[in-house]
């Protein structure tokens, strides 16, 4: 076979970065994460979010890296707490501000994907009990018709909600975040009440923008049987990928919800409320069935030794998955994608060059099977705050790092490397055997 000496993407592809509010503009004192950095446990070393990337006043810097780097696209969030400080009440200042940003990355030649929610949620309404409460649809609602209303004209790409899974899991499930809970019926009434929101949120927007486009942006990993030989693990496995990747997609494409051992519950309002769908993909997980596990519904999630992982409970690096998961989804759900999130946490840049090409050779891999994919957003631009790792040194993600005492930003080796892949249009021989040479037999053959 004719070996080839580049893998190029399509001219419209959107290349970009991703960032979230919360993680990058600073100063935010009105919502959950606040609330539990005050209230101490949850975040590495007790640190406080604080300033973070200082984006709420020096965005535009950054804009100017992106646009240097030749991203022609950025997907960022919109701070829920600061649009809507009081229940109905709206600072028009933080909308302006938003506007801003968001005419600045255009002006830039920068085409923005907003997401509406990325994790976080405004005091007022956790103290009514956040997404357990069924108010909080038409509170949501409310919200997004208000956004899309004043930033529509220059906005037609929107992400409802980042990673719902991740935040229910976290949230209600193994109570790492907050409010803290391990409570199943609890998770399964934001799961509910997730699905009816994004649903509304999706009509909402179509009703004041009928030409955008509207997503979600999912979590997904690679589960994996921890011992292939044992019918358990399938099982177990199976059972992850059930309720952690297909519980909420199913109700929000089919308009019905199956939670194992429970009735089916229908929500026609979410029924194909999808107009593309967004894979955050980081890892890769062997899955263990284990008697003794109650607590985590008798599943056991680790990795292989001798695995290459990142730190802590990361899990494995595995390019191979992106590919299988674009697959898996595409024969599912037949509806175009974003590769809304995709990185590594690696402070000092040694796997991170090597990561970002992998990856896309494996995207190039999948779209040559025609799966359609019509962008890539790294995560992240730049170092920022990793929730409950906070600014921790071991969870940096940015092609940009930052020096948070004095907001300096350097370049790393990958974000020139990433930079030479958006110029270009994909991966060229020549670039690999700049920044990745050991990677060269691996994409061009010996
Ligand atoms: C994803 C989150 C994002 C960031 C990365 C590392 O799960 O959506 O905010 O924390 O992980």
């Amino acid at each position: 076979m004719k070996q080839q000496n580049e893998f190029m993407f399509p001219s419209e592809f959107r290349w970009g970065t991703a960032t979230s509010s919360h993680q990058v503009e600073g100063n935010l004192t009105n919502n959950d994460w606040w609330l539990a950095e005050q209230t101490g446990g949850y975040i590495f070393e007790n640190q406080l979010s604080g300033q973070a990337c200082d984006w709420w006043n020096r965005a535009e810097e950054d804009f100017d890296r992106m646009a240097a780097m030749g991203q022609n696209a950025h997907r960022l969030s919109i701070e829920w707490s600061r649009i809507e400080p009081r229940p109905g009440v709206w600072d028009t200042d933080a909308l302006d501000r938003y506007r801003q940003m968001i005419v600045g990355l255009r002006a830039r030649g920068i085409k923005p994907m907003v997401t509406l929610h990325h994790f976080t949620n405004p005091l007022w309404m956790v103290e009514q009990g956040g997404w357990e409460n069924d108010q909080v649809v038409g509170w949501f609602d409310r919200y997004v018709r208000k956004v899309v209303s004043t930033l529509g004209n220059d906005v037609d790409l929107w992400c409802t909600i980042n990673e719902p899974n991740v935040m229910i899991s976290q949230a209600y499930g193994v109570g790492r975040w907050p409010p803290g809970k391990r409570d199943f019926n609890a998770a399964i009434r934001v799961i509910w009440n997730v699905a009816r929101a994004h649903g509304a949120a999706y009509h909402a927007i179509h009703e004041i923008l009928p030409g955008a486009s509207v997503g979600l942006a999912a979590h997904l990993m690679k589960w994996q049987p921890g011992r292939p030989w044992l019918f358990f693990d399938w099982i177990a496995t199976n059972f992850m990928t059930h309720v952690f990747h297909h519980l909420l997609l199913g109700a929000i494409t089919e308009g019905v919800m199956r939670i194992p051992s429970k009735r089916v519950t229908n929500i026609p309002e979410a029924r194909r409320t999808l107009d593309w769908l967004g894979v955050n993909y980081y890892q890769r997980y062997r899955i263990r069935f284990n008697l003794r596990s109650s607590g985590t519904l008798f599943v056991d999630v680790g990795t292989k030794p001798g695995a290459i992982t990142g730190p802590g409970l990361w899990g494995e690096i595995h390019p191979q998955g992106l590919s299988d998961t674009l697959t898996i989804l595409w024969k599912r759900y037949r509806l175009p994608m974003y590769v809304t999130e995709n990185g590594i946490p690696d402070e000092h840049d040694i796997n991170r060059p090597g990561f970002i090409v992998t990856h896309l050779h494996q995207l190039w891999q999948a779209m040559s099977r025609q799966i359609p994919v019509l962008g890539y957003y790294y995560w992240s631009l730049l170092d920022n705050f990793e929730w409950t790792e906070g600014y921790n040194p071991s969870f940096r993600f940015g092609l940009i790092g930052v020096n948070f005492e004095t907001q300096e930003r350097h370049m790393r080796k990958s974000g020139e490397l990433y930079a030479d892949i958006c110029r270009r249009g994909g991966l060229a021989q020549q670039s690999i055997a700049q920044y990745t040479p050991e990677l060269l037999p691996l994409l061009f053959g010996a």
